[in-house]
């Protein structure tokens, strides 16, 4: 695992699978972020085909989002609901999170959305680096929001709730080296810790992955948490990245089989709370991720978002849903 022939192998010779055809969502209402197209629209499609009953897509702007039509032609029962959701800005992510405490159950949520920003950018609606922002921060945000509606469905239906992040093989490419500054996250605002490329990007990769461990060691059984590498796709995410979007051309996944690596950790894998699942199989997460190293880098990333939460985004009851 991790190494470019290792990726390149698996790119090459893995093919996703759909979900098994006995899969039965029928009655579930799953949420899914980033999901007016790429990865995140695949699996609300694939979703609607085995039955969900109502499907919740997080857009940034829904006037723009024309994709209720193709998810109810899956499942024309399909109660589909775009609701919009700003990554970049708390303020967003809470009132999104509200109209989710309103709903009487969710059963599954896939926090998909992301950017890779392979320039330096400065998030103007919420003061952190761009990438840093959406993926680690806007991420970690809404999983801690919408624990509770997950963990009160999970109790009310006597079966564990589920919460898949999605992250990326590229989480192996990095170590945290900036963990060892007095703050880590103020330390990565700064454009001289930005690197080159995809550095930053996969950076965040990495944060998933260490705060998807860090909430499942927090959270008891009734909500699976899990992450995802969905592999490497063509999609838009590769936008503003000329090599990126020539490589993926050339040996990229559809979106479609990256959906399929989206459904399966979310609604496969009902015992693997913590995992990190890869070729929809649980594997190890990168060898820094289980260093001691990288164990305290993530409690320390834990202690530091959460403080910043507290700073920038204070909610009274954000950590009610945890184990005390
Ligand atoms: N494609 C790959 O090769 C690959 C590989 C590994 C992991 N991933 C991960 O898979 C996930 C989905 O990516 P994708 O490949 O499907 O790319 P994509 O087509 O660009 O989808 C990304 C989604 O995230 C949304 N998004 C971006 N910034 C946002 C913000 N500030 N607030 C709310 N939503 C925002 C986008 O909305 P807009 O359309 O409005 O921009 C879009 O819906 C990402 O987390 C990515 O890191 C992808």
């Amino acid at each position: 695992m991790g190494s470019f022939w290792g990726f390149l192998y698996r790119q090459l010779t893995f093919k996703p699978r759909p979900l098994p055809a006995t899969v039965d969502l029928q009655g579930m209402t799953a949420l899914v972020t980033g999901a007016n197209g790429g990865l995140g629209l695949e699996a609300c499609l694939e979703l609607a085909a085995h039955g969900a009953s109502r499907i919740i897509l997080g857009v940034r702007d829904p006037s723009k989002c024309d994709v209720t039509k193709s998810i109810q032609a899956k499942n024309p029962n399909a109660d589909v609901q775009v609701w919009q959701v700003e990554q970049e800005s708390f303020a967003s992510i809470k009132e999104f999170a509200d109209r989710a405490a309103s709903l009487d159950t969710l059963d599954i949520v896939i926090l998909n959305a992301g950017v890779k920003s392979v320039e330096y950018v400065k998030s103007t609606k919420g003061g952190h680096e761009l990438n840093t922002q959406v993926n680690h921060l806007g991420t970690a945000l809404l999983s801690l929001l919408l624990l509770g509606p997950l963990r009160k469905t999970g109790a009310t239906v006597g079966a564990p709730a589920r919460l898949t992040i999605v992250s990326s093989e590229n989480h192996f490419w990095v170590k945290l080296k900036e963990i060892k500054g007095p703050d880590t996250l103020a330390h990565l605002d700064d454009k001289e810790t930005f690197g080159k490329d995809m550095d930053r990007y996969n950076l965040t990769k990495l944060l998933n992955v260490l705060w998807m461990r860090e909430l499942s060691n927090r959270v008891s059984g009734d909500v699976i948490i899990n992450a995802v590498n969905p592999g490497f796709c063509r999609s838009g995410l590769h936008r503003g990245h000329a090599s990126g979007a020539s490589f993926a051309n050339m040996i990229g996944w559809t979106a479609a089989q990256g959906g399929h690596c989206l459904t399966d950790a979310a609604t496969q894998h009902p015992r693997d709370h913590g995992a990190y699942i890869s070729e929809q199989t649980v594997k190890s997460p990168s060898p820094f991720v289980l260093s001691k190293e990288g164990q305290n880098a993530q409690v320390k990333i834990w202690n530091e978002t959460i403080e910043l939460f507290e700073r920038e985004a204070p909610v009274s009851d954000l950590l009610s849903n945890l184990k005390t």
